[in-house]
């Protein structure tokens, strides 16, 4: 019998009942998927080490005040973190061209922007997360104009700590999504850092080779994903033999 509630299963993580109200736990698992759960794997390892670098860089970013849903890691596979409701959007961050803008703009991908662009995805499996503007998300309701101007501001708020922390050990931010959550004290809502921060999420080239140490390792079939994702969290001083 299992000794908790899931709350939800998507296609990386379970999220279970938390042992105190208004908390989850996050378990990594190791399935990994690209365009759209069209090409799945499982990856020996990858949920230990995703769970262990979200830690880090949501840890970063309580450090520097940016508000996020992580409480504690528990053990190698799960943490505790602040349930939150979800804003259905995908907010992605570019600093050079890649993926699906590189595609849509017909740029050669490592192109340099020319200053960091945040776009939004609608976050649903049966339409492919659509890119959408601005005007549909305020339309629909999915979050305000004062909501949007403080997801901007989280985003690059984000943006600016990863792309230092990538930078001092010697790794290219190309792009990165994140979720926000909001969360209610009283009757007052704010929007914090949900999800994870981890190399399934962002574009990460090594600075003087541009070797992709990210989830196109997988998408793209360029090696082992394991690899590449042990070799940023040795970079990052999170392996034990460091
Ligand atoms: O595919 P695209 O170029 O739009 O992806 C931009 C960034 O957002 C990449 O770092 C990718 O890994 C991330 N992403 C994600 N989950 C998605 C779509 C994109 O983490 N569903």
């Amino acid at each position: 019998a299992p000794r908790r509630k899931k709350i939800y299963e998507g296609k990386a993580k379970i999220l279970y009942e938390g042992p105190e109200p208004g908390t989850l736990v996050q378990y990594f698992k190791d399935d990994a998927t690209a365009f759209n759960a069209q090409k799945k794997a499982t990856i020996e390892g990858k949920g230990v080490l995703n769970n262990r670098l979200s830690e880090f860089f949501m840890q970063g970013l309580t450090n520097i005040g940016v508000p996020n849903h992580f409480i504690r890691r528990l053990n190698m596979r799960e943490q505790l973190i602040r349930q939150v409701e979800i804003v259905p959007l995908e907010v992605i961050v570019r600093n050079f061209a890649a993926g699906s803008i590189a595609k849509r703009l017909g740029l050669e991908e490592g192109t340099p922007l020319p200053r960091p662009i945040v776009e939004y995805s609608y976050k649903n499996d049966e339409l492919g997360d659509p890119l959408v503007p601005e005007e549909y998300i305020i339309a629909f309701g999915w979050a305000n104009q004062q909501d949007l101007d403080d997801i901007v501001s989280l985003a690059l708020r984000v943006n600016d700590f990863l792309s230092g922390v990538f930078f001092g050990v010697g790794i290219k931010l190309i792009d990165f999504k994140i979720e926000i959550g909001r969360v209610w004290d009283g009757d007052f809502m704010r929007l914090i850092v949900a999800d994870e921060i981890s190399p399934d999420s962002c574009r990460l080239w090594d600075v003087k080779t541009g070797q992709k140490l990210d989830k196109d390792v997988f998408r793209r079939d360029l090696g082992s994903l394991t690899d590449a994702y042990t070799e940023v969290a040795r970079r990052l001083g999170l392996m034990p033999e460091n």
